[in-house]
């Protein structure tokens, strides 16, 4: 591997400088991605076909000095593959034709065929290890199962959550059925991911930040937990690091880190310096620059990255991130302000 600051940040061990990605890297606030989605005719079919999959993926790589990539996909995938029928439209976002509804849509799910069913994940992570050619590690993903099951029982984006809350407060058991089968189909998933050649992975549960405390752990973490414990992880060097990332989980970064990940990711409503005290030396830390902050003035970009660099302070395990996916508004020349003042600012340890 080239580079391995970001591999090597996750276990805590030494690194030059902070490593620094971002979520949604490969996205609309980029011409070329815009192009090659417009070549593709649609989002699913660019996620489908593992050329174009890749070639999204490297482009923010070529532009800017990134530590990591992450596959180009999506989290909806797992449930595209149970057969709710998932299209996803410019402005509309995404939506499932066939929603889980009933007891009996529940009882009918199915742990997707992984090779059979998403294999063109598969491929697109063996074609992105080839042509990345140990660049820079490759990053793997899924959804919570919790945020996929949000999307599956909406039908789509919710502000409310209406209709999983009432599940989830009238049927609880019935909830809990629907959460068993996409753990089970999240940790296959993943585990084909590592096979296939992913060097970390990450679990993003966006929404569960929506629960109260209690149903947090009982409805979110405790599933996150069971994907935790069925990874194979390897050891050693082979390692591979995984993260969570609750956003708006803030409140429950030590139950988090008890999970046995190696790394929360964080979003910008906390400080980093807390955060660390609180998870002391159990995890790593990936965040948190509100993506908004990508509309200021340069100088202010780079007071901010110092200031969340001087906040988490000396020692390895950080990787520096964005708190939550960055918005096509952004215009490209702000992303490679903020990559390069994680990297001025942090070499050796000059903050
Ligand atoms: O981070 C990356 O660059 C890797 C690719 C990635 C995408 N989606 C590409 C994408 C990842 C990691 C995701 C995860 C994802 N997808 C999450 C969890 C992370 C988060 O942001 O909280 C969620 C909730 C989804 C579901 C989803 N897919 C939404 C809400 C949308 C946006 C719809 C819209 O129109 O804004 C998508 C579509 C999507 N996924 C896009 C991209 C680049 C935009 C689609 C397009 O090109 O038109």
């Amino acid at each position: 591997m080239k580079n391995s600051r970001f591999l090597n940040a996750l276990l805590r061990k030494p690194v030059d400088a902070t490593p620094v990605w971002m979520m949604r890297q490969a996205g609309r606030y980029l011409p070329e991605y815009r192009a090659t989605r417009e070549k593709a005719g649609d989002f699913l079919t660019l996620c489908k076909t593992p050329e174009l999959a890749c070639e999204v993926t490297l482009q923010p790589l070529d532009r800017y000095a990134l530590d990591a990539a992450i596959l180009f996909s999506d989290i909806l995938t797992i449930p595209d593959a149970m057969g709710l029928g998932l299209s996803v439209n410019e402005g509309i976002g995404p939506r499932f034709e066939r929603p889980v509804k009933t007891e009996q849509d529940i009882k009918n799910l199915a742990v997707p065929d992984m090779e059979d069913e998403l294999g063109y994940v598969m491929n697109a992570v063996r074609l992105i290890r080839s042509e990345l050619n140990g660049r820079v590690p490759l990053i793997g993903f899924s959804g919570s199962p919790w945020t996929l099951a949000t999307y599956m029982i909406e039908g789509g984006s919710s502000k409310d959550f209406r209709e999983t809350k009432t599940l989830m407060y009238q049927q609880p058991d019935l909830l809990h059925q629907l959460l068993e089968t996409v753990a089970h189909s999240v940790t296959d998933y993943l585990n084909a991911q590592i096979a296939a050649g992913v060097q970390a992975v990450m679990i993003f549960d966006t929404w569960g930040g929506v629960l109260t405390t209690r149903d947090y752990a009982s409805f979110s973490l405790r599933y996150m937990q069971q994907i935790v414990d069925g990874l194979n992880k390897g050891n050693g060097d082979d390692r591979i690091p995984v993260i969570l990332f609750t956003k708006g989980g803030g409140l429950w970064l030590e139950q988090m880190a008890d999970t046995g990940c190696d790394a929360l990711g964080l979003d910008w409503s906390i400080e980093i310096g807390e955060a660390r005290k609180r998870v002391g030396d159990k995890v790593a830390l990936q965040g948190n620059m509100d993506p908004a902050m990508l509309r200021a003035p340069n100088e202010r970009i780079r007071e901010e990255v110092k200031h969340i660099l001087n906040s988490y302070g000396e020692g390895s395990g950080h990787i520096f991130n964005l708190g939550h996916g960055i918005t096509p508004d952004i215009d490209p020349a702000k992303v490679e302000v903020y990559v390069d003042a994680v990297h001025e600012f942090s070499r050796r340890g000059c903050c």
